[in-house]
């Protein structure tokens, strides 16, 4: 069984009241939930993606505001453009959430340099070049934040990930470089690694098995708490981490994985359940 999610009993606080937020991908998946539950706290959010939203966002002039502009994270050019259009109609930003991510799955003997590269280019190039360009309109802002979305892959693998694993251990190795960098300047950068969370990137690995409950059942059974992870559930960190709460929390990799790295694996001939 897959237990169901228990939603934020503090949720639209106005704990990001006036803040202007960038996050990339924010088009769908965690991006998405990032960019609603910034907007639910009061935030103005400028959502970068390849692709446009549509219209899934326009719940949103309840409380903050989301706009889109166009960007590809792993084009210098386009980031350019983009931290200019973010500096001209917002003047700064508070938090940059670098979510935008992609996966590859293959065999290191069929990978090829040009999949590696873009993996790396899109998962590892991005965050940095991100980074770079938004800096300016980041430095003297009351308590700015970077928040990396790496993953349980830059921690353990699954198999046939090698640069999609790679990429990630190297975003929270970026993570912690730019902690040490950023901080004399009062910028906090931290990730999230989640686990499996419910989102267009892997819900195709359970559409793909014969049995789909049978499989979203064996994934709950992996976690201790019971069931996979809700985009709700990484966006809910997010906010935390660019919060004063988290003032003195800078350079760690948040885990947000329903205990599944924590569980030490049984054979289950001596496993209890
Ligand atoms: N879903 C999971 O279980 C899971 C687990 C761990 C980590 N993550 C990470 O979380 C992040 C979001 O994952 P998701 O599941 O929501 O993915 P998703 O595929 O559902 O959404 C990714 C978004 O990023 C955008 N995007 C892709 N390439 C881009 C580029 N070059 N420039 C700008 N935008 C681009 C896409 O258009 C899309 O809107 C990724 O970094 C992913 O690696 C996901």
């Amino acid at each position: 069984m897959n237990r169901p999610v228990t939603r934020s009993r503090d949720s639209a606080n106005g704990r990001a009241e006036g803040r202007i937020i960038v996050v990339t991908g924010g088009a769908r998946g965690i991006g998405q939930a990032i960019v609603n539950r910034f907007a639910a706290e009061g935030a103005t959010v400028i959502i970068g993606d390849l692709a446009h939203p549509g219209d899934t966002h326009t719940d949103l002039k309840m409380h903050g505001y989301a706009k889109w502009v166009h960007l590809d994270i792993a084009d210098e050019d386009s980031v350019w453009k983009f931290a200019e259009t973010v500096g001209t109609q917002h003047g700064g930003v508070d938090v940059l959430v670098n979510n935008a991510g992609i996966m590859s799955t293959q065999s290191i003997v069929d990978e090829t340099v040009s999949d590696w590269d873009r993996t790396m280019a899109v998962n590892l190039r991005g965050p940095f070049l991100m980074t770079k360009h938004l800096l300016p309109l980041m430095e003297g802002r009351d308590d700015p934040s970077i928040i990396n979305i790496g993953s349980i892959e830059g921690l353990g693998a699954n198999a046939l990930h090698a640069s999609y694993a790679a990429s990630k251990a190297g975003l929270h190795g970026l993570t912690r470089a730019l902690a040490v960098d950023l901080g004399p300047k009062g910028i906090r950068c931290n990730a999230v690694a989640p686990g499996w969370i419910d989102s267009d990137l892997n819900r195709g690995y359970i559409d793909k098995h014969p049995n789909r409950d049978q499989a979203i059942t064996e994934l709950a059974s992996l976690h201790p708490v019971g069931r996979i992870g809700d985009p709700t559930d990484v966006a809910a960190t997010v906010l935390w981490l660019s919060t004063t709460d988290a003032g003195f929390v800078t350079g760690q990799v948040v885990t947000v994985d329903g205990g599944r790295m924590t569980r030490l694996s049984l054979p289950t001939s001596l496993a209890d359940d």
